[in-house]
């Protein structure tokens, strides 16, 4: 469609102003528009126009039919519904949630992660353990279901939990099977691997893209996953992807001991596995895989960005288990950085959520590894210092996988004369502020970080706060993301997290109605109070994490929400902790996990008045449940552990691990309220202390039969 002509009556009047005439032309340009946008956003992947401008497009249609209810027309963009971009997809939870992995980038990164391996498993040092190394594809991980071997779903990763429902899509993959051939099939089976595009394939798309105008895609990568959030199909098809089979959802339900086993079996099934994977003993020859691995990629055909490791034997993968979203039996060793010279044209100073002013370099917009980079990290006041970047620089930046760019160094050979060196600011840029570096208490060195002192008078930290509020593993609320949380503040909507839940109460008696506001509409609007509405409940461990206190991530508000149980007496007891003398601040610093930062920062926290006015504002209007950590019923469940002396079967870290699986609370010394005491050789005064307070003592032979019961 030519939509130059379109454009022409552009020249646009208030809706109130229109004739009837003008009307009836506006409304049959809209259409035309809408509908040429909804065509490139949906069908061709490759939008022209913001989501703002495009709904501001429909709520200009809907005024003008509003005012003229006659003119409606039978094709209005009004009357179509589920236009609205990539809300096609049905939501996909997935039964086991979808990990990522941690990071590794030298020789010593992954001695280390094998010899947290060992220490956990309570292994003898440097002892042999079968690792199997595979490279990392750089694409986008899909679940497949399998059921009687027929593909009956395919879900993407989404945030872990919920993904979206591509089953469509995947169907279009040669590379994927819609029936598994071969011996040993489960009955229901979930695949995990890897959607990609090879090079070869990138360059045929991007050519055809370009010859028909349309978008060209920045890396094989993005063009994989626009290929496959596809509302339609049959571009999906026309778009090669190819695939590799990773890993299982439940890999103890397949009657095989090895993580190489399942390759072996996905190869028998039908699946593809790539072929560089190997199996290792060690380091070293971990190491010689990598370097191999590395040498080849670029001939490979397909990107890769790292090679993975993860122990073979399934029995040992169950013992290690997961720590917050990654598994404890694999890694991912990143290739090193990619780099690029370019300008620094501005050094802007960010102020985070917890006040930290963090130095942000600004460049002249640089091809990293085929991501155009426009900003990187410049760490603190002292790194700038170090290596002297000053504004108008050209620096080496360096990006590593989903890393934030870095800048490197200043290459100084290209200095111009008259460069002033930078002067970091002791006062907050957002709100005045005296921005100090706090001197640690214990070694009298200054903090690194220089912090902003303003903390509620400070918009750029209210900000940060509210944006991390609503953030995925926070409260959540889909359609209330960092634009909207900046919008809402600047315009007064929302000023503080209990304001969200307040807000269509306040929306209907205000004038200047949401749903009225630029980029926003009748549904849209519609929409989110009912996304605030879904979560109105949620569970203590996400609450307390939502309050984004400083040094409390989602480990730590795990452990609290397990400890204290409910709302009220956490709060209770955090308040009553601000008297360091009280059995709260004992009983905090006590919880296994929490040290004395994460307690003084909790105290600190709850002896402002401001911030406890603001939780008890939130609790009138949500409802906090108790977290319930899986019901689990086992002779330990709702007990008191603490593990004394050298355990020698089980590591401490497996020790707990297991406990708190099987519902116990693993504390860090003997009270009153301790249950079981665990105690190995050389239990020294946690012993005497349990017997003194009757608590049952038991050896770490007794508790394992104990837990096995
Ligand atoms: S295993 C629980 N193996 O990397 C283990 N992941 O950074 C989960 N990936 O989301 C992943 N190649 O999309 C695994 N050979 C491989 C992989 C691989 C690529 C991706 C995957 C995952 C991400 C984590």
């Amino acid at each position: 469609m030519e939509m130059g002509a379109l454009f022409v009556s552009v020249a646009l009047k208030t809706v109130d102003a229109l004739t009837l005439d003008e009307a009836r032309l506006e409304l049959v340009r809209l259409a035309k528009l809408i509908g040429y946008h909804d065509e490139l956003y949906h069908r061709q992947d490759a939008p022209e126009i913001s989501d703002g401008d495009y709904d501001a497009l429909r709520v200009r249609n809907e005024a003008i039919e509003g005012r003229f209810p006659d003119l409606v027309l039978s094709n209005s963009p009004s009357l179509s519904v589920g236009t609205k971009p990539l809300e096609g997809f049905e939501k996909a939870p997935h039964l086991v949630p979808m990990l990522s992995l941690g990071n590794g980038f030298s020789k010593d990164d992954i001695a280390d992660f094998l010899d947290r391996v060992r220490r956990f498993l309570n292994m003898e040092e440097g002892a042999e353990l079968a690792v199997v190394a595979e490279p990392k594809i750089d694409g986008l991980s899909i679940s497949l279901s399998y059921e009687q071997g027929v593909l009956v779903r395919a879900a993407t990763r989404g945030d872990g939990q919920v993904g979206e429902n591509v089953t469509a899509n995947v169907r279009t993959i040669n590379e994927i099977p819609h029936t598994l051939k071969g011996k040993n099939l489960p009955d229901s089976l979930d695949v995990r691997g890897e959607i990609y595009m090879a090079h070869e394939d990138f360059e045929i798309l991007n050519a055809n893209q370009l010859e028909r105008g349309a978008k060209v895609f920045a890396n094989p990568r993005n063009a994989a996953a626009g290929s496959l959030r596809q509302l339609d199909s049959s571009v999906t098809a026309q778009r090669v992807l190819k695939f590799f089979a990773y890993s299982v959802a439940e890999p103890n339900k397949l009657a095989l001991e090895t993580h190489f086993e399942i390759l072996s079996a996905f190869e028998s099934w039908g699946f593809p596995i790539n072929p560089l994977t190997k199996l290792c003993h060690n380091v070293d020859e971990l190491m010689a895989v990598y370097e191999g691995i590395e040498k080849t990629r670029a001939s490979l055909g397909y990107d890769i960005d790292g090679v993975v490791y993860k122990v073979d034997n399934l029995g040992l993968q169950n013992r290690l288990g997961f720590v917050s979203r990654a598994p404890r039996w694999a890694i991912a060793h990143k290739f090193a950085a990619e780099k690029a010279v370019t300008q620094l044209e501005a050094i802007e100073i960010q102020v985070g959520r917890t006040g930290a002013l963090t130095p942000v370099a600004k460049l002249k917009p640089v091809t990293v590894g085929g991501v155009v980079v426009a900003s990187a990290n410049l760490h603190n006041e002292d790194e700038i210092a170090r290596k002297d970047v000053r504004v108008g620089d050209w620096v080496v930046v360096q990006r590593a996988g989903d890393v934030i760019p870095q800048v490197v160094e200043v290459v100084l050979d290209k200095r111009e004369g008259g460069l002033e060196p930078f002067e970091f600011p002791t006062i907050c840029p957002a709100c005045g502020s005296r921005a100090l570096r706090a001197i640690d208490p214990k070694t009298l060195k200054e903090d690194a970080v220089r912090r902003c002192s303003g903390d509620f008078i400070c918009p750029a930290q209210v900000v940060e706060r509210l944006k991390h509020f609503v953030s995925r593993n926070a409260f959540d609320i889909e359609g209330l993301g960092i634009k909207q949380i900046e919008a809402f503040y600047n315009e007064g909507r929302v000023m503080a997290p209990v304001d969200i839940f307040t807000l269509e109460t306040r929306d209907k008696r205000s004038v200047k109605r949401l749903k009225n506001a630029e980029g926003w509409g009748d549904k849209s609007a519609a929409n989110l109070w009912d996304a605030i509405e879904e979560r109105r409940i949620i569970g203590l461990d996400r609450f307390v994490y939502a309050l984004g206190i400083r040094h409390v991530g989602e480990t730590t508000a795990r452990d609290l929400a397990r400890h204290y149980g409910d709302v009220e007496q956490w709060l209770e007891q955090m308040v009553e902790a601000g008297d360091q003398d009280s059995v709260a601040f004992l009983e905090l610093n006590n919880i296994d996990g929490i040290g004395a930062v994460v307690a003084q920062s909790l105290v600190a926290f709850f002896q402002t008045e401001q911030s406890v006015a603001q939780v008890r504002a939130l609790l009138e209007q949500v409802i906090v449940e108790p977290v319930v950590f899986e019901e689990v019923v086992s002779p330990v469940s709702a007990k008191t552990v603490v593990f004394t002396g050298k355990l020698e079967v089980m590591s401490r870290g497996e020790a707990k691990a297991q406990a708190e699986r099987l519902g116990a609370k693993v504390a860090g010394s003997v009270s009153g309220k301790t249950d079981i005491l665990v105690a190995g050789p050389g239990a020294g005064s946690k012993l005497k202390k349990a017997q003194e307070h009757g608590v049952e003592v038991l050896s770490e032979q007794e508790w394992i039969d104990l837990v096995k019961g």
